[in-house]
């Protein structure tokens, strides 16, 4: 878990409340306190309410077929997903309306209307179809941050395809096992994208990734990074490899959308878990569609003449549902930008949210820390009186960086949303709604209406401090991991009987609000990014020079945890300062950079059971240089001493 114990009880003591601005409920979408109750009552009757705003070519017969683990939403109906957020907006008369609000990173901009980006998505899509895409079929995108990620998967969604959005970040391996996992038929990718003023080759990382991609067919390049001026040359393979320019050119500007059924799957998006392999979470098409249109209406409070930024990045789930899905469905004016927010200065975050009169904005605890570090002085450089809503996801809040948010970034006048939510529940789950509830920095406060949740030991049954619980099926729940049924079983549905299990400790207050404490699993949280400890792991001992590793997360001021690694070294090799770096590399080829040890020790054995099982409880002791905890079931209590004295001394 990422905070201790003491830490929380501190934070349950918490005396800070921000009750929703004055006149702030006047026009909001959400201003009915009985929302609660009222979903409570009947809850797939509120559901049903908020599918009823999306447009269906057939309506659905029943809301829920519940046979736990499985869940159906709407089922019978028909419905397609691009449609929902393009053509019934131009056809509403809002053909005009700003949709996607774009700037690179080197200060170039492009803007999207409602009719221009159904213009291009539909012509992508004929060009998908060209290259022999059918209803069904799985794509990868592995794009940066540009229009076109968002045109990908709005064209794939277009044809009944079925989208994997790769991370940018994701190195050439990681992208193989994404291609091969879900057997996708197309990859579609850019020569690159701005980063920190350079750029980052993606079309040289997918050519490695394709020597071991068999079932990938056609390949589709983005020309974003200069490849045009030889700025970043790429290898174009014959009769494979395709200018994404040239397809859309060529294309017919009429794409019928396809009735997809409630249930098709609508994409496949990987994320890590306990085990060395990644998980494809599955979801599907009207109830996904359904939780993140209300959700990004309702906690945002979205209204007509909003301007809405969220900086995740569109490999990631918050991308997907509240960059893409969420707001186009909503009509919002989207505004999405490619590169670091230090580039060219820390301020460019402030700076865009002045030029493009921002004023709903989404990000991460590990981006607000870093603001903090950086100073006010970046933020009061810049007009941010137009910011009304502010949001966080990813990982816990710490009430220092809520109450510099409220204050710096808010002026005092900014409910802030802070949103609990999983790549695996699609959609936000627990999280204030901002004319209704009083917040207090830290705490996500309760389910969204219609939302069941609880705390519970390990017997399933309720407690203060424990593990989180979601007690009934939602709209937007994953359906099941790609081609492993039974792993979604093991995963989410076998702490407890027909109730799931997301993974995360928490704690309830005195007002019922939920504090989430953190994951429970060997599943750590980098500057908002989940990554598996057995995956590093697994990267670590791939190299030749390593026998064993066990990886843990250390607390990090900024990523909030990073990876700390203990590793044993094949007899007779050296342990060198130039081989901590290469296995740090290592580990960066095999998964991507953020995956990279921060700490790596070097250690000639590790704590283990009598049973051979690795301590790793000690090791995050050591890792955190906290004592020690219970050592007597050790098969050699001294490891910890020595660990000890290696983990000071690398620290030192
Ligand atoms: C953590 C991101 C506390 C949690 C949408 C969860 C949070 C994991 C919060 C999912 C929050 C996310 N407060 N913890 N507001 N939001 N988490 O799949 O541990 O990348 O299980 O989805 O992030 O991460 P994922």
């Amino acid at each position: 878990m990422s905070n201790d114990a003491g830490a929380l009880d501190d934070l349950l003591h918490e005396e800070r409340r921000f009750p929703p601005p004055e006149g702030f409920a006047e026009g909001a979408v959400m201003s009915d306190p009985g929302v609660w109750a009222e979903a409570a009552e009947d809850r797939e009757a509120y559901w049903a309410s908020w599918a009823a705003e999306l447009d269906w070519f057939q309506p659905w017969s029943r809301v829920l077929e519940w046979t736990p683990p499985h869940a159906q939403w709407f089922t019978g109906g028909t419905l397609n997903v691009s449609y929902n957020c393009l053509d019934r907006h131009v056809e509403a008369g809002r053909g005009d309306r700003p949709a996607l609000i774009w700037e690179g990173e080197p200060g170039d901009t492009r803007t999207y209307s409602y009719a221009e980006l159904l213009d291009e998505v539909s012509r992508f899509a004929n060009a998908l179809k060209g290259l022999g895409v059918e209803r069904g079929d799985r794509v990868t995108i592995y794009l940066p941050m540009i229009p076109e990620a968002t045109i990908a998967m709005l064209a794939c969604t277009r044809i009944g395809a079925i989208h994997s959005v790769v991370f940018g970040g994701f190195s050439p391996d990681s992208l193989s096992d994404r291609n091969n996992d879900a057997e996708a038929k197309v990859l579609i990718t850019a020569d690159g994208g701005w980063r920190r003023g350079g750029v980052v080759a993606l079309k040289a990382n997918a050519d490695i990734a394709l020597e071991d991609s068999p079932t990938v067919e056609s390949v589709v390049v983005v020309a974003r990074g200069g490849a045009l001026t030889e700025q970043t040359p790429v290898d174009m393979a014959d009769g494979r490899d395709h200018w994404y320019h040239d397809l859309v050119a060529a294309a017919d500007a009429e794409c019928p959308p396809e009735k997809m059924d409630a249930e098709d799957t609508l994409f496949i998006l990987y994320t890590s878990g306990t085990t060395g392999k990644p998980k494809g979470v599955v979801h599907t098409t009207g109830g996904y569609l359904t939780q993140v249109y209300a959700t990004t209406k309702a906690v945002f409070d979205l209204r007509d003449d909003d301007v809405y930024w969220c900086t995740a990045d569109v490999g990631w789930i918050t991308g997907h549902s509240y960059i893409v899905y969420g707001p186009l469905a909503n009509c919002a004016q989207v505004v999405m930008y490619e590169g670091a927010p230090d580039a060219p200065d820390r301020g460019r975050f402030w700076q865009l949210c002045e030029k493009y009169g921002v004023t709903i904005f989404y990000t991460a605890p590990t981006a607000i820390r870093a603001f903090m570090r950086w100073g006010e002085s970046w933020p009061q450089s810049y007009d941010l009186s137009k910011l009304r809503v502010l949001g966080t996801v990813g990982e816990p809040i710490n009430p220092e960086a809520w109450m510099w948010y409220h204050e710096v970034i808010g002026g005092e006048r900014c409910p802030i949303v802070d949103t609990w939510w999983q790549t695996e529940t699609g959609g936000a789950m627990i999280t204030p709604l901002p004319a209704l509830t009083t917040t207090k920095p830290g705490t996500a406060t309760r389910p969204f209406p219609g939302i069941d949740v609880a705390i519970l030991d390990n017997d399933g049954d309720p407690t203060h401090s424990g593990y989180l619980a979601i007690t009934s099926p939602w709209p937007s729940m994953l359906r099941t991991i790609w081609g492993d049924d039974e792993r979604y079983r093991r995963t989410y549905w076998s702490k407890w009987d027909g109730l799931y299990f997301p993974g995360d400790g928490a704690k309830l207050d005195a007002d019922d609000y939920v504090w989430i404490l953190g994951r429970v699993d060997d599943v750590l949280n980098v500057a908002g990014h989940r990554i598996g400890t057995a995956e590093v792991e697994s990267a670590l001992v791939d190299h030749p020079a390593v026998v064993e590793s066990a990886v843990v997360g250390k607390s990090h001021e900024i990523k909030g945890e990073s990876i700390a690694s203990f590793v044993t070294l094949k007899e007779g090799i050296d342990a060198t300062d130039d081989l901590m770096s290469e296995l740090r590399d290592h580990v960066g080829h095999k998964i991507g950079a953020i995956a990279k040890p921060e700490v790596v020790v070097f250690t000639a054995e590790l704590p283990k059971t009598r049973s051979g099982k690795i301590m790793r409880r000690l090791l995050r002791d050591i890792a955190e240089g906290r004592t020690v905890g219970d050592t007597t079931t050790l098969a050699d209590p001294a490891v910890v001493k020595r660990l000890q004295e290696l983990h000071e001394a690398d620290e030192g």
